[in-house]
């Protein structure tokens, strides 16, 4: 079965990449680099010990996908690519519904022109908004507080109506909590280009000396210290419930919504604390205000994908720091040498 990988170079996809090889899936990595690098495919390459086919391409462009369709048979699409910055969202909203929103449109004319209606979408816990509680589960309101948040709710929307029109259409659409971590190998990681927005590319660089303080938005949130409380998930367990998703796609007859999460939210000082003590590293920080836009606690309950794909997540938040340091220790400038 072939499987086209779209925005396959970047961080999720990278190691999704690798599970799929192994799981025995052919794969093709589709993907334009505004945010990637090659040589994160050349080191994935090396982990699988084989060549991945890598198609250079624009979402947005019917030709490159038409080229991919019409260069492999392609069974099915997992749907990486996407623009994920919120706070750039805010400030170029039209860049945000042109490639996400538009980019997936026109990804779906182009499938089901080749026959091809199986589709996996890397949606987000954004989708949820402020929940009124935790822990959150699928049916909880939909909500959308910047640009990035409703793209990723529309293109759920749009799928869903996409499904209503033809039930030949497989679709399963991913919410994602915090992916943090890296394959264990640590060739591979996340590599942010600029001043990293999340707390863990953040936490890493300052250990390893690129940033001097990390600032903690907020010690006055209703949680266990007062610092903002989030479900991290290892990178390679959120790509293990990809495979797993698209070994089960096709015992459904409904689009699947499903929370890839661990059900376990730690605060920001936690993670510090185990990033420090797995690390063997000192990490300064000062308490910084609030930042805009972000909420108290956000974790999920994972137990419909436990029960629909025997997924779990297996890797704690220790195992998690480990090996995001093993990846920024081995490589302080990411990809660029
Ligand atoms: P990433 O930026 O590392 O990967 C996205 C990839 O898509 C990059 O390789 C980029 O070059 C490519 N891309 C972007 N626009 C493209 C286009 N128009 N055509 C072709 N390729 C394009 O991000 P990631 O963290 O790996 O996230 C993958 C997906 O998961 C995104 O859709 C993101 O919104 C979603 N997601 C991420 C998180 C997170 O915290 N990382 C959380 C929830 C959901
Ligand atoms: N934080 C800091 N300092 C930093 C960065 C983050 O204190 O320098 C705190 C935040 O205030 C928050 C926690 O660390 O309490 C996590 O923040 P992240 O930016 O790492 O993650 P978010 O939960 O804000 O958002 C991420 C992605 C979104 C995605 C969401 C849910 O950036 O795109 O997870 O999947 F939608």
């Amino acid at each position: 079965m072939r499987i086209l990988v779209t925005g396959g170079a970047g961080y999720i996809g990278s190691h999704t990449c690798i599970l799929l090889v192994e799981a025995g899936y052919d794969i093709v990595v589709f993907d334009n680099f505004c945010n990637a690098s090659k040589e994160s495919i050349l080191r994935v390459d090396k982990i699988v010990g084989k060549t991945i086919p890598l198609i250079e391409g624009d979402i947005r462009n019917k030709e490159d996908l038409t080229r991919a369709f019409e260069a492999y048979a392609i069974d099915a699409v997992i749907h990486f690519a996407g623009l994920k910055a919120v706070g750039e969202s805010v400030e170029k909203p039209l860049a945000y519904y042109d490639n996400n929103i538009y980019g997936t449109l026109i990804l779906c004319e182009v499938m089901a022109a080749h026959g091809c209606k199986s589709i996996v979408f890397s949606s987000s816990a954004t989708v949820y908004g402020d929940p009124h509680s935790t822990p959150i589960t699928e049916d909880f309101p939909l909500s959308a507080t910047n640009p990035y948040g409703r793209s990723k709710l529309f293109i759920e929307e749009m799928l869903r109506d996409l499904y209503v029109s033809d039930s030949e259409w497989q679709i399963i659409l991913l919410r994602y909590f915090n992916p943090i971590g890296a394959h264990e190998s640590g060739t591979i990681g996340e590599d942010p280009n600029g001043i990293p927005n999340n707390l863990l590319p953040f936490i890493a660089q300052t250990a390893i000396g690129t940033r001097a303080c990390l600032s903690v938005f907020g010690d006055d949130y209703d949680t266990v210290d007062g610092t903002g409380v989030r479900d991290y998930i290892h990178v390679m367990d959120l790509a293990d419930g990809h495979v797993k998703a698209l070994d089960k796609m096709h015992t459904f007859s409904e689009v699947m919504t499903i929370n890839l999460g661990t059900g376990k939210g730690y605060s920001v000082l936690e993670v510090l604390k185990a990033f420090e003590r797995t690390s063997g590293k000192n990490v300064p920080y000062v308490i910084a205000p609030r930042r805009t836009g972000d909420i108290a606690s956000c974790f999920a309950d994972p137990s419909y994908a436990q029960k629909i794909l025997q997924w779990r997540a297996k890797r704690g938040i220790e195992e998690m720091c480990k090996d995001s340091w093993r990846w920024q220790s081995s490589n302080p400038n990411g990809y660029k040498c």
